[in-house]
């Protein structure tokens, strides 16, 4: 394909997505497009490795997110779009690479100690679950990805894929690229009470939200929390506000706000005022679309249906390679 390298990545069905994942992930996805041949896919088979026991929300979220995918600029014409599920050769893969994975090199997985914690209300003692990163390299193999955009976080998984792409070569036929994450700088967008954003935590700003709905959520953000009252100066480069200051509002905008909140020329309530209507702006074209997509079910359903149907052209080489890789039918 017109000798661009290739890309792939996932994300988790999650439902409506927020500020965090927009300028986390999302607007990266947006800016490669050009740039790469990108494979764009919702990972449901990777949320049910932890959610197994609520599988139910999980189709409604995955249309959900596809919706907001769209409005924020993801393009069915750049990219090609679909639900991991969609495509059953990743789990036909899944289950030759378990063959070749040493558990070993899953168990010492730091991200995987880490979620078993954090998420201790469930029982993650799964095998679906140790395996994770072996369904992940499956799903970026199989499209013989160069590269692959994500946070640090995933950086284990990732040199995991290349790992087992280097042992199924070694062992049987050098089919798989090693690939490679693509790290990009995101802006770093906090909650509303300074935590990371999350939906678990309810302080998120949705792509979808109303106008008032941002405006009172804008309002209600912790700024600086040692400036007590409008008398005393306050730090702009430890506030929330201005960081969406940063990312929503015009430069002159921002270098005004950077000298009028240190020198107490300016109250956090009328700070946040001029921020808020920033980013109603910046929200009320993607809003248009989403609402526009909410109307459109069917066409949300037959883009996905296109994307996979590109998908499973490549993928339907890669297995065939692969089944003669490992000379079994
Ligand atoms: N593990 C990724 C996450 O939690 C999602 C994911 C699944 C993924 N398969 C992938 C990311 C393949 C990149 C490539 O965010
Ligand atoms: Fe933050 Fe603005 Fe208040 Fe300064 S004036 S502390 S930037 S909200």
């Amino acid at each position: 394909m017109s000798g661009k390298k290739r890309i792939v990545s996932g994300m988790r069905p999650t439902g409506a997505l927020h500020l965090g994942n927009l300028h986390g992930a999302l607007s990266n996805w947006i800016s490669l497009q050009d740039q790469y041949d990108c494979f764009f896919f919702i990972a449901d088979w990777h949320a049910l490795t932890s959610d197994y026991e609520h599988p139910e929300n999980i189709r409604r979220y995955s249309h959900d997110m596809m919706i907001d995918w769209l409005a924020a600029g993801l393009s069915p014409e750049k990219s090609t779009l679909f639900v991991q599920s969609e495509i059953r050769e990743h789990a036909e893969l899944f289950l030759l690479l378990s063959m070749i994975t040493p558990v070993p090199w899953l168990e010492r997985n730091p991200t995987y100690k880490d979620q078993i914690e954090q998420l201790s209300s469930r029982d993650l003692s799964t095998f679906g679950f140790l395996g994770y990163p072996v369904l992940q390299a499956a799903d970026i193999i199989i499209y013989k990805a160069d590269g692959v955009p994500v946070g640090i976080d995933q950086i284990p998984h990732i040199e995991i894929t290349r790992e087992i792409a280097r042992r199924f070569n070694y062992l049987y036929t050098p089919i798989f690229p090693e690939p490679g994450a693509i790290l990009t700088e995101t802006a770093k967008v906090l909650g509303v009470d300074r935590r990371k954003m999350s939906k678990s935590y309810g302080n998120a700003i949705y792509l979808g939200d109303s106008p008032d709905t941002v405006r009172k959520t804008v309002a209600s953000m912790i700024t600086d929390p040692q400036r007590m009252k409008k008398t005393d100066p306050g730090d702009p480069s430890i506030c929330n506000v201005f960081t969406f200051h940063k990312l929503y509002s015009d430069g002159s905008m921002v270098a005004e706000v950077d000298e009028l909140c240190r020198t107490a020329g300016i109250g956090c309530v009328a700070c946040k005022k001029k921020v808020a209507e920033n980013l109603v702006s910046f929200l009320a074209p993607i809003r248009e679309k989403i609402e526009y997509y909410r109307d459109h079910g069917k066409l949300v359903e037959e883009i996905m249906e296109t994307g996979s149907k590109k998908a499973r052209e490549v993928v339907r080489k890669t297995m065939e390679e692969v089944r003669a890789a490992i000379k079994i039918r």
